[in-house]
């Protein structure tokens, strides 16, 4: 097997350097049709302007954030929303795993899945949840890692070129 060539590690604070790489990743995931909450083309400072409020999100500790880095820079990122309704402390929402293109089909978006796995665990998460485009690259990977199929629902968003795509809910249960 092969050395990873990426480091991940979780971030409490994001400064400039680091919000100017997630938005380069996430502008990248765009450009490749990702359906992740952005249309194409995605501007720079819509992107900076999003991960500006991650960062607020993640300082109030309301977020985890997750970062892979190579020697390229910043390659891949995923989060878990902590911050949650007073009925579901124990629950997280996993959000925004991207995975730039150049480093894809590496391994790397299974382990940023593991390391969030472990890093809800270590917040005291025992449930996660989570959405993808359906019968997606990102569908894929959840189900060859346990995650729980709920159901699909039709035409829940826009692919970033546009044109109707369905979401697939997904769940799973951190054991002790
Ligand atoms: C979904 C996504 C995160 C996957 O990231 P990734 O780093 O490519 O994931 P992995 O490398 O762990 O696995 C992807 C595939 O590569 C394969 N793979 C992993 N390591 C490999 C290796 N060393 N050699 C060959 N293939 C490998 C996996 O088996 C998997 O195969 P499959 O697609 O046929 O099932 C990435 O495609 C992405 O960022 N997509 C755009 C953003 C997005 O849609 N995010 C999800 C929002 S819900």
């Amino acid at each position: 097997m092969n050395t990873p060539t990426w480091s991940l590690r979780r971030v409490h604070a994001l400064d400039d350097a680091l919000i100017d790489g997630l938005a380069a990743v996430l502008i990248d995931c765009v450009e490749g049709d990702a359906s992740v909450s952005f249309m194409h083309p995605l501007p720079r400072d819509r992107a900076v302007a999003f991960w500006r409020r991650v960062a607020h999100g993640v300082a109030a500790g309301e977020r985890a954030l997750l970062v892979a880095e190579d020697a390229l820079g910043l390659c891949g990122t995923v989060q878990l929303v902590l911050d949650q309704p007073d009925n579901q402390p124990h629950r997280a929402d996993l959000a925004k795993m991207l995975v730039h293109r150049r480093v894809r089909r590496q391994g790397l978006g299974t382990a940023l899945m593991r390391a969030a796995e472990a890093t809800a665990r270590e917040c005291g998460k025992t449930l996660l949840v989570l959405d993808a485009v359906t019968n997606g690259d990102a569908a894929r990977l959840y189900e060859s890692l346990g995650w729980v199929r709920v159901g699909v629902i039709p035409g829940y968003a826009l692919m970033p070129r546009g044109g109707l795509c369905d979401t697939t809910v997904y769940y799973r249960t951190l054991g002790a």
